[in-house]
């Protein structure tokens, strides 16, 4: 084929592309001319590239720089055309969604179910007029055991009940060391802080965690959280422990609890009780309480004559279990997402 024959069928084309192109009013019909011109099967740019086989060699470089500039000019017109008419890319209408669903919504994070209870818990203590406070979870065992009344030949000091730590202060001291220092293995700790270093009359709640060495089974692991509270002031009483405890649970748990104390013994209070809740048809125990012991307001200078205070400790995943109904403490501490947002807030 010869090069203006060529090049006449490529003038043809593009003008009749000017001419349909240019006036061209809806999508359809600009749809059906995108296809007579560029479609990749039969359109007519592609049936002249065929011709371009037939031109002779020395003519080919003038052959194919005239076709692609007549293929740039068909796609510009293609482009001012769909411009033009507004519609955009012509877009199959079966590949639209329905615009009308809703959309996915995005998960968004959540506070774990024992954060939600110790913000829960602090709220109503507020309401009773206690202050949130905070203590370490690395205590020295002045402040686990000794300030509590807690002498060195106790039990509750042996090193298979406790998490004792390896520091370089620690390394050369034996549990009945002052220099000791353990994961605390009780909230109390934080009594002895408070009175140490706030004017009295006091009334807090700490909420924190707590650690035993304990093997982990559906009602025991190693970490637990405890909500202590202590009120020191003049003639506080023990009937007054009973209401703040009954008032706390009736707003926690509602409904018909009742609470019953029987007696006990912890070396910081005296007399010393266990906590239980009538809840659901059956008394549960939740923790320990009683009032301050005089020998630890001795240990802290505080005259027993004058104050008198009580103390709390109550098992924080023992509420949260109770209230949500989940039976296995370890589920509370798996991280498996198919629990935890059964909490959403
Ligand atoms: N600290 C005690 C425990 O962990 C609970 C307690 C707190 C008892 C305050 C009396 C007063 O078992």
């Amino acid at each position: 084929m010869s090069l203006q024959n060529f090049l006449n069928s490529l003038d043809e084309l593009v003008s009749e592309a000017r001419a349909t192109l240019g006036s061209v009013e809806t999508n359809d019909a600009l749809e059906a001319l995108r296809v007579k011109f560029v479609g990749a099967k039969n359109g007519a740019l592609k049936s002249v590239q065929k011709l371009l086989g037939a031109v002779e060699v020395p003519d080919k470089p003038a052959a194919g720089k005239r076709f692609n500039e007549v293929r740039d000019a068909i796609q510009s017109l293609l482009d001012d055309a769909t411009a033009r008419i507004g519609g955009g890319a012509v877009v199959k209408s079966e590949s639209l969604p329905d615009a009308t669903l809703p959309g996915l919504r995005p998960r968004l994070g959540q506070l774990h179910p024992i954060t939600q209870t110790i913000e829960h818990l602090k709220e109503i203590m507020g309401r009773l007029g206690f202050t949130a406070t905070e203590g370490p979870e690395i205590e020295d065992t002045w402040h686990n055991f000794v300030a509590l009344n807690i002498p060195e030949d106790h039990p509750a000091r042996d090193p298979l009940d406790n998490f004792y730590l390896a520091t370089a202060k620690a390394a050369n001291s034996s549990p009945q060391d002052r220099d000791a220092m353990l994961l605390r293995s009780q909230t109390s700790t934080v009594q002895i802080r408070v009175m140490e270093s706030q004017p009295l009359p006091l009334r807090i709640i700490s909420l924190g965690r707590v650690y035993r060495p304990d093997a982990p089974d559906a009602t025991h692991f190693p970490m637990f959280h405890q909500m202590e509270g202590l009120w020191v002031d003049r003639n506080v009483t023990m009937a007054q422990l009973k209401s703040v405890l009954r008032l706390f649970a009736t707003s926690y748990l509602g409904g018909d609890v009742n609470v019953r104390f029987r007696p006990s013994f912890f070396p910081f209070t005296e007399p010393s009780v266990e906590v239980d809740y009538w809840w659901n048809g059956q008394w549960i125990e939740f923790g320990g309480a009683g009032m301050v012991d005089p020998n630890v307001f001795q240990h802290l200078n505080i005259d027993s004559e004058k104050w008198s205070g009580f103390a709390f400790g109550l098992g924080v995943e023992r509420l949260c279990m109770r209230r949500y109904g989940i039976t296995d403490i370890r589920d509370l501490y798996r991280s498996d997402v198919r629990f935890l947002r059964q909490f959403a807030q």
